[in-house]
């Protein structure tokens, strides 16, 4: 059996470490960044990494049009945008939507054959390295600064495309839990619920192993037990953990993979714009409940990772305690309950179910899954 782990090159971890900035940049000798942010965040977030780069006299320009759930549009403004100011390299600063652009823009500058986007869906044969990138996430939540994955919305096919390539890994990622205290209430929950969506989904998905295992159980462990005290009580040392636990589970799942929750998860964001924690949140305990018939004895790791009480209790029993943990701290975060609380319409079931089956997550499932299968549990969580 041969495994591989693909990381970024080099992290930093921590209140205020985008301070490392002033001497990276310096000794990479980069001349002209192209960062890439969001304006909604520019005033009370972006411009605490501009003002280090104010400082030190660094030349940059921005490139913010960037909407949640980016489009191809935005990657192609963004690619001129990059060409016109001439840029070596790119900084993204903002949540996976700002990083994962920054990678399609980044791939495409040094691999121009990909600029129509389209082809870069699944696994491209890019040839070359993204220009070099600095990822800044100010969200706990994809782990994209880690990842080998970024996600870009077709908006004619209605098709979110998961894009898998280890060319647009970042050189320098800073994790400045500093820059993800000022995210909304619901975006702190539904990011941060995102990644615990990844752990858990990393942890029983069909390639996992005994290092991947490792990085899963941590992530569940920091953020499942902070997430709360993040997201309700802005609590510093809950925060810093979470915004950790993202990045644990970032090394795990992007080498293995998930599975449906985010194949599910996936069409929502194509036709109604769902942010995607949200929709991940919404959908986990009930497709956990469903995996969890093929990986039953999973279920007590994940539920000691959670601190759950599960010593005296049977296979089944457990399984339960941890679906009814992830129901409940949906709720304290107020996460809405169903598919009809996202504005979900019935008649759309089929046509989600079947863009879910052909999703690439799928093929990560640890149950061998169907279209109606995938259907039932659409209609389930519809309900419930
Ligand atoms: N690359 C990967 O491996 C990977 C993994 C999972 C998901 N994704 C993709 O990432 C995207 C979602 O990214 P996300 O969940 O980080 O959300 P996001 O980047 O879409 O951000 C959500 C909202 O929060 C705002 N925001 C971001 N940081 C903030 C801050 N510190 N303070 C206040 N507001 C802030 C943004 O401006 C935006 O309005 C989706 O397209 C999803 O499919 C990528
Ligand atoms: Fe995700």
């Amino acid at each position: 059996m041969i495994n591989r782990i693909i990381l970024n090159e080099t992290s930093y971890f921590g209140y205020g470490s985008r301070s490392v900035l002033k001497d990276e940049i310096k000794n990479r000798n980069y001349k002209k960044a192209l960062v890439v942010t969001q304006e909604n965040i520019l005033e009370n977030v972006t411009s605490k990494v501009l003002d280090i780069l104010n400082e030190c006299n660094y030349n940059y320009e921005l490139y913010m049009g960037i909407k949640p759930n980016p489009t191809i549009k935005n990657v192609k403004d963004g690619v001129l945008k990059c060409k016109a100011i001439n840029a070596d390299y790119i900084i993204a600063v903002g949540g996976g939507s700002v990083i994962d652009t920054a990678k399609a823009i980044g791939i495409i500058m040094t691999n121009p054959e990909f600029e129509n986007v389209i082809s870069l869906d699944g696994t491209a044969e890019t040839k070359n390295k993204s220009l070099p990138i600095i990822a800044i996430p100010t969200t706990a939540g994809t782990a994209a600064e880690v990842t080998i994955n970024y996600v870009i919305t077709d908006e004619e096919r209605v098709k979110k495309m998961v894009c898998v390539d280890p060319h647009d890994i970042p050189v320098l990622s800073i994790i400045d839990q500093e820059l993800m205290m000022e995210m909304p209430k619901l975006v702190a929950a539904s990011t941060g619920m995102d990644a615990l969506t990844h752990a858990m989904e990393g942890f029983i998905t069909k390639s996992a192993w005994e290092m991947t295992d490792m990085f899963h159980l941590e992530a569940i462990k920091l953020i499942f037990n902070n997430i709360d005290k993040a997201v309700n009580n802005k609590d510093k040392e809950a925060i810093e953990n979470v915004g950790l636990g993202q990045y644990i589970a970032g090394m795990g799942f992007s080498n293995v993979g998930l599975g449906i929750v985010h194949s599910m998860a996936h069409p929502l964001g194509a036709l109604y714009d769902t942010p995607h924690g949200i929709a991940n949140a919404v959908l986990l305990p009930y497709v956990m409940e469903y995996n969890s018939k093929v990986c039953k004895d999973k279920f007590k790791e994940i539920a000691k990772a959670m601190n759950l009480k599960v010593d005296n209790l049977s296979e089944d029993e457990i399984i339960n305690e941890v679906i009814n943990a992830i129901i409940d701290m949906n709720k304290r975060l107020g996460i809405p309950n169903n598919l009809k609380e996202l504005n979900v319409q019935e008649k759309d079931i089929d046509w989600l179910a079947n863009a879910a089956y052909n999703d690439l997550c799928t093929g990560g499932n640890p149950r061998e899954t169907s279209i109606n299968d995938i259907k039932s549990l659409y209609t389930k969580i519809y309900n419930i």
